[in-house]
């Protein structure tokens, strides 16, 4: 027995249909004709299945799916049971068509919060895992993204914590991940001199690993395309001129196929037994270390250097003080120099570049403090664009001497 129900989104050209019971040879010709019949009268641009209560499908039905997939490649078949999704996958049809799991329920009820930060909050599920849960204004794509990058990056060897599945808590969505014991690495640098040293060491160690680390194409995205597309953002902000201006600057970084984490601080990295983790991959993607370490710099020296030691602290864990000698040493052992002027040089180079970082926070920021932070990134980045770009270029080539981003 089965049912069908058919449903037609205008204005997205959406074609649904929710599908229950079982298909088997005896309805799956009936299937197919209502199927197409309904296909060839709207034309969709894209079909979604819900399969939620389809509980078998066998090999005749497994046809009139991919049938159908041949007239319409924008084809999505969601909410399958485990039972289905089993018969999708061990005959090999999960590979040619995109069908996604059901997600499993949750309840935060009761749950301990052990976060709460821009995206969501973060809940311990049990004894060995966590759930960040995210914004109901964060779109699914958006965190299953999420949940790929953190899987990507695992399986290309970065130490991350282990992905598990994507869930739904009322009408918020959310990943479960593995919960890492031990300790930030801000907190365990803040602990003793000794431990300062080494937190710095373990720094730099891992910065080289992502730079280190080669992707296969295709997975994740471009970093500088995602920083170019986020210029549009600034439209009414800045002129098309100075956003031009911001894209020639992005343009002086080579595209690569290494990792950028996207946010790597101390305090999104977790260490326990001198092994560390890396957690918050949200914004992993593709491209040079320079974007990561530009960020950093901008935080430890900019950021550090100009707002309140109270706000500093907050944010970063350390004082002003503590930034500025393990940004220092954090350059030393990267670059592998122990130059004050190089590393002075590299300094003021990058902290400029992670001005981009401010660039798409202005959006964000309320109204009426726009204009002043736009006429900040005027002032400290857009009128010294050019030597800018010429320093960058410098600092490009001291990478060779880090003897990683073989690619180029
Ligand atoms: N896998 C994990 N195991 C243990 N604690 C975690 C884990 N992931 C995150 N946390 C804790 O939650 C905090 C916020 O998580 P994070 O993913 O960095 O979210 P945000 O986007 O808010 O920065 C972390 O600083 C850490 O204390
Ligand atoms: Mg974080």
């Amino acid at each position: 027995m089965k049912e069908l129900t058919l449903n037609f989104d205008e204005e997205n050209k959406k074609m649904t249909a929710e599908l229950s019971g079982r298909i088997d040879a005896n309805n799956a010709i009936t299937l197919d004709t209502e199927l197409n019949d309904y296909f060839e009268k709207k034309a969709p641009e894209s079909v979604v299945i819900d399969l939620k209560y389809l509980e078998y499908v066998s090999s005749a039905g497994l046809r009139v799916f991919l049938k159908l997939q041949k007239k319409c490649r924008n084809l999505r078949l969601i909410n399958a049971s485990a039972d289905v999704y089993e018969i999708f996958s061990v005959t090999g049809f999960s590979e040619i068509m995109n069908i996604e799991k059901a997600l499993r329920d949750i309840s935060i009820d009761g749950l301990d919060i052990i976060s709460q930060g821009m995206m969501g909050e973060i809940y311990r599920l049990t004894d060995s895992e966590i759930v960040k849960i995210y914004k109901d204004t964060i779109p699914e794509e958006e965190i299953s993204e999420s949940r790929k990058k953190t899987r990507s990056a695992f399986v290309a060897g970065i130490p991350t914590m282990i992905p598990f599945d994507m869930v739904r808590a009322g009408n918020r969505l959310g990943v479960v991940y593995e919960m890492l014991g031990g300790e930030s690495l801000c907190d365990f640098m803040i602990g003793s001199e000794e431990n300062m040293e080494t937190g710095i060491e373990k720094l730099a160690e891992v910065y080289h690993q992502l730079g280190d680390t080669h992707m296969k194409a295709g997975v994740l995205a471009d970093h500088k395309d995602v920083v170019k597309n986020r210029l549009k953002d600034l439209e009414g902000i800045f002129t098309e001129s100075e956003i031009e201006t911001l894209k020639e600057l992005a343009d002086v970084i080579p595209a690569t196929d290494t990792l950028v984490h996207g946010d790597l601080h101390c305090g999104n990295i977790i260490i326990k037994d001198g092994e560390i983790t890396l957690i918050d991959m949200d914004d992993v993607d593709l491209g040079h270390p320079i974007w990561d370490l530009s960020i950093l710099t901008f935080l430890f020296d900019i950021f550090a250097n100009s707002a309140p030691e109270k706000v500093v602290k907050k944010a970063l864990h350390f004082s002003p003080e503590q930034c500025r000698h393990i940004l220092r040493n954090f350059i030393s052992d990267y670059f592998k120099t122990g130059d004050d002027a190089d590393i002075d040089f590299i300094i003021s180079t990058l902290g400029r570049l992670g001005m981009f970082r401010r660039v798409f926070l202005i959006p964000v920021q309320p109204e009426e403090n726009r204009s002043n932070k736009a006429d900040e990134i005027r002032r400290d980045l857009l009128s010294v664009i050019d030597q800018e770009k010429e320093s960058l270029n410098k600092v490009l080539d001291m990478f060779k001497s880090v003897g990683e981003i073989s690619t180029f």
